[in-house]
């Protein structure tokens, strides 16, 4: 990419494509394509072909999605797989037809089988059964790399498929009702700070492990790869490591400044003992993660209290 192409970051005001917008801006790029879901709804397939028509972007980022919880996923299935096939087609579809030189595609590790071999790697990809409660999601991702890959073998149209770990950082959804669990964690903490409670509860036996990748070491990751990867396999990115939650729950307590204890409530469901994707590609194309979990935790929480009011799910 040279910085006077123009870039289209869809889904720019999310937690990914902020940290696409923030890194592109940084690194000197002025012709940002940035469009709201209220000003272009990407389920709408004239509007994009307008937008496209119009714009016709150098290069695409798709990090817009109809992204939620187990919650929102067992409730809105219909929701989830339309909406995130919709988006996804109409996008990568009009950026082919309109002569958009390349586009990277977000998807997710939900894709692979709930019970995959761990580290999961790229090929553990339709090896098994997902994971069921979020099925229509993964379904829908799946769909759209196959159709990355389908338009490269039948097209020729440079479309590559990036999927990328647990992430946290700035921009985070903080809601207790829908939000991951790094997020969660350091909402709990806080506010059992405020209230100066003698402990806090963790769901489940804090045993599971599970990887956290910062927001801006993926942006990072995607430019790398949008410069340099021009395969039709999805590639994986994250950490590279996991964490117990218990051990998450210690770094977060630490970091926000919460003195009291620690309990856990082993009624809840634990969920897969662990999951971690295995980054020996990405790893071999020369690119690796560079902000530490502790650190990463350290700047999410500042932005989290510089953002109170305006953070989702934090305002009251
Ligand atoms: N968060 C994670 O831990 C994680 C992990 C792995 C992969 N990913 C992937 O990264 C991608 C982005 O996730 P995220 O966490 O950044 O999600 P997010 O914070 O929920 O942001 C999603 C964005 O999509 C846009 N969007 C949704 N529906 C739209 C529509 N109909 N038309 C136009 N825009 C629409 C929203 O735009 P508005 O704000 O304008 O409504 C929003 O900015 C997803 O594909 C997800 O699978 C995320």
């Amino acid at each position: 990419m040279n910085k006077s192409d123009s870039v289209f970051v869809a889904g720019h005001r999310g937690l990914v494509g902020s940290a696409l917008v923030r890194r592109l801006q940084r690194d000197g790029f002025e012709r940002l394509l940035l469009r709201t879901s209220a000003e272009l709804d990407l389920r709408n397939q004239a509007a994009v072909e307008g937008f496209f028509n119009t714009e016709r972007p150098a290069y695409v980022f798709l990090a817009a999605a109809r992204v939620g919880g187990i919650h929102a996923n067992n409730s809105y299935p219909a929701d989830f797989i339309r909406d995130n096939l919709q988006i996804q087609t109409n996008v990568i579809d009009a950026a082919y037809r309109y002569g958009t030189q390349k586009l990277l595609f977000l998807g997710s590790s939900c894709i692979y089988p709930k019970h995959a071999p761990q580290p999961m790697s790229e090929d553990c990809l339709l090896t098994g059964p997902l994971e069921p409660t979020n099925e229509w999601y993964a379904i829908a991702k799946i769909a759209g790399l196959k159709m990355c890959q389908a338009y490269r073998r039948q097209y020729g149209f440079n479309a590559i498929s990036v999927m990328p770990t647990n992430l946290y950082g700035p921009g985070d959804n903080f809601d207790l009702q829908s939000s991951h669990v790094l997020p969660a964690l350091i909402r709990k903490f806080h506010e059992a700070k405020e209230r100066g409670d003698a402990t806090v509860q963790i769901w489940g036996t804090g045993t599971p492990r599970r990887e956290f990748l910062h927001v801006d070491d993926l942006a990072d990751a995607c430019l790398y790869l949008m410069d340099r990867y021009e395969e039709e396999q999805l590639i994986n990115v994250g950490w590279g490591k996991d964490v117990s939650i218990a051990e998450l729950a210690d770094i977060v307590a630490n970091v926000v400044g919460f003195r009291g204890g620690l309990t856990f409530d082993c009624q809840k469901p634990d969920g897969t003992p662990r999951k971690l994707l295995d980054t020996s590609r990405v790893a071999r194309l020369g690119w690796s993660p560079t902000i530490e979990l502790r650190h990463g935790i350290q700047s999410t929480f500042e932005w989290f209290r510089s953002n109170l009011n305006e953070t989702r799910g934090t305002s009251i």
